[in-house]
């Protein structure tokens, strides 16, 4: 069986192939001719990760999964949210996504620094729709830490972690990442859908 993943990011397509071990084909938007960004235009995960599925799946006719995540910081009513990745550009910001994190909540009296890191795939399986979401419970420190990773890393301390995720080795932030768990409920559902 084959299985399109509607993204382009070659580390989300060896972390699934990796977790898939061979018994599916997993190939990319490339790899299936689309060579475009498909736009992530909702106000919810579920929302653009399904309209990334149905845009293949009605492009192509083959089952396909699509991914969203975000950071999710409760003082500022979920924001970043879906627009993670464009934070300071949708806000005139003139400092990086994190900066303005840190900003925002530097402007509010004893903020909770409560945050989670959210995914969400959206699955088209021969027609049917599946969603599976992943998340991780943790804290935004008040100055970055660390240098790997990506993205808000440098400010996210997972709950009972001392670290940030950007000063850890990758291998130990995957292994409980909010992408890793909705990465495992879909091989779960694929496992029992004997898919796998
Ligand atoms: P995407 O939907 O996986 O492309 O994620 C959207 C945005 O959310 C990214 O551009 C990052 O800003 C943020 N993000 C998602 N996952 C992570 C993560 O594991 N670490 C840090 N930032 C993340």
């Amino acid at each position: 069986m084959k299985l399109i993943f509607a993204t382009s990011n070659r580390s989300k397509i060896s972390e699934i192939r990796a977790r898939i071990d061979g018994k599916l084909e997993i190939t990319d938007l490339a790899e299936n001719g689309i060579n475009e960004d498909i736009p992530e235009p909702f106000f919810t995960f579920e929302e653009n990760a399904m309209h990334k599925a149905r845009y293949v799946y009605n492009k192509l006719g083959i089952s396909c999964f699509a991914d969203d995540s975000g950071l999710e910081v409760a003082a500022l009513n979920g924001e970043p949210g879906v627009f993670s990745a464009r934070y300071a550009q949708k806000n005139d910001f003139s400092g990086s996504n994190t900066e303005l994190v840190l900003h925002r909540l530097g402007q509010l009296a004893n903020p909770s620094r409560a945050a989670r890191f959210v995914t969400v795939i959206a699955l088209i399986l021969n027609g049917k729709e599946h969603f599976f979401r992943g998340s991780v419970e943790g804290n935004i420190i008040e100055a970055p830490k660390g240098n790997s990773g990506f993205g808000y890393d440098p400010i996210f301390v997972p709950e009972g972690w001392s670290e940030t995720f950007a000063e850890v080795d990758q291998k130990k932030k995957i292994a409980i990442s909010h992408r890793s768990r909705a990465m495992n409920n879909l091989v779960d559902f694929l496992t029992l859908d004997g898919k796998l």
